[in-house]
């Protein structure tokens, strides 16, 4: 049953466009996503064939946003046109941490050249980082990253830099306020630095730039769409019209929260603004339709800088410890001159 579903998932990835600028269907990869049950058993382990090609294990989180979806398509869709000199082992954690250290031990069993992994959560990887370090398997952190005790036990990071992210949303959200009003925030996963950094770029530049603007609330709604909606409808019932601003997370808790703000009878991006960050085509949508006034950018289209670096690790070159995404900053009024031109 397990192997039917995941006969399903790759096919329908297959039938989904390529993120990021990919514009064919194509077979996913010789070895398509994996339900990570299948992933952390040590009988499914597939064996890396001695052809000299390059081997990446990569542990995906899961599926909890749009965004994540494009980051696996990219990746998959550069595996699908290299796979003459790539060999790409794809595991789906299901949003859980323990399940990505067992698709990380997997790869380790089997040999792989490279490791990458967005990590879900900041803390606990220091055993598995040891153990791919004892295996001499080189790390790449993928869109997130590790708490400070783990800085020597990765050798790169590629991810954008969510503190500023989280200060473009806050200067964007003051300005949108007149310096003046009351807003609530929908946080993403608990313990994700994609969160934490971003709570604090955002809370630390409103606190110093705009003081009259006050957070009256604050909470988790785990970077998925339906949660985003549930927990605004819970603050919308907390303080209903006295809300003027919602920061979220990601794009795809910012679409929740339109469709909760609707159904309580308010006008999304004018009784109450609304910033989410990602960029996500469904967030240029709101812009366009005037329901959203901002995204900040986070690129998800990393394939070609995570198999560049895995190229160059195997082949022992040094790499940059921290390699930034270049995003951009997108307001309601741009919105529909560059809609057709996202990739994802
Ligand atoms: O780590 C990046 C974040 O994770 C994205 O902003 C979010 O949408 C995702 O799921």
């Amino acid at each position: 049953m397990k192997k039917l579903l995941a006969m399903f998932l790759a096919l329908t990835m297959t039938m989904s466009l390529a993120a990021c600028g990919g514009t064919a269907s194509v077979q996913s990869t010789e070895t398509p996503a994996a339900n990570v049950e299948e992933a952390a058993t040590p009988a499914a382990t597939p064996t890396k064939a001695d052809d000299g090609k390059l081997v990446v294990g990569f542990a995906q989180i899961g599926q909890e946003s749009g965004w994540r979806d494009a980051e696996t398509n990219d990746i998959q869709w550069y595996a699908a046109r290299n796979t003459d000199t790539l060999q790409l082992e794809f595991a789906d954690a299901q949003q859980k941490q323990e399940n990505q250290i067992k698709a990380i031990r997997n790869f380790i069993e089997m040999g792989v050249d490279v490791i990458a992994f967005p990590p879900v959560v900041e803390t606990g990887w220091e055993a598995v980082l040891t153990e791919c370090k004892e295996a001499g398997i080189p790390v790449i952190l993928v869109d997130r990253g590790v708490d400070a005790s783990c800085e020597d036990l990765y050798d790169c990071k590629i991810a954008s830099d969510f503190i500023w992210e989280g200060e473009q949303a806050a200067k964007v959200m003051g300005d949108l306020l007149g310096g003046k009003g009351k807003i609530v925030e929908l946080e993403g996963t608990v313990g994700a630095s994609a969160a934490t950094d971003r709570k604090t770029g955002f809370d630390d530049y409103m606190a110093a730039n705009y003081p009259d603007v006050e957070i009256l609330a604050s909470q988790t709604g785990d970077f998925t769409r339906t949660l985003g909606k549930e927990v605004m409808e819970s603050f919308l019932k907390t303080y209903g019209a006295e809300i003027n601003g919602v920061y979220c997370h990601n794009d795809d808790m910012a679409l929740g929260a339109i469709e909760a703000i609707k159904e309580a009878g308010f006008k999304p991006g004018e009784d109450i603004k609304i910033i989410g960050v990602d960029g996500v085509k469904g967030a240029f949508e709101a812009m366009v339709a005037g329901e959203m006034n901002c995204t900040v950018e986070c690129n998800p289209c990393l394939a070609n800088q995570i198999f560049e670096t895995a190229a160059k690790l195997k082949a022992g070159e040094s790499v940059e410890k921290w390699v930034v995404s270049i995003d951009g900053v997108y307001t309601s009024d741009q919105a529909a001159d560059v809609i057709d031109s996202r990739t994802y």
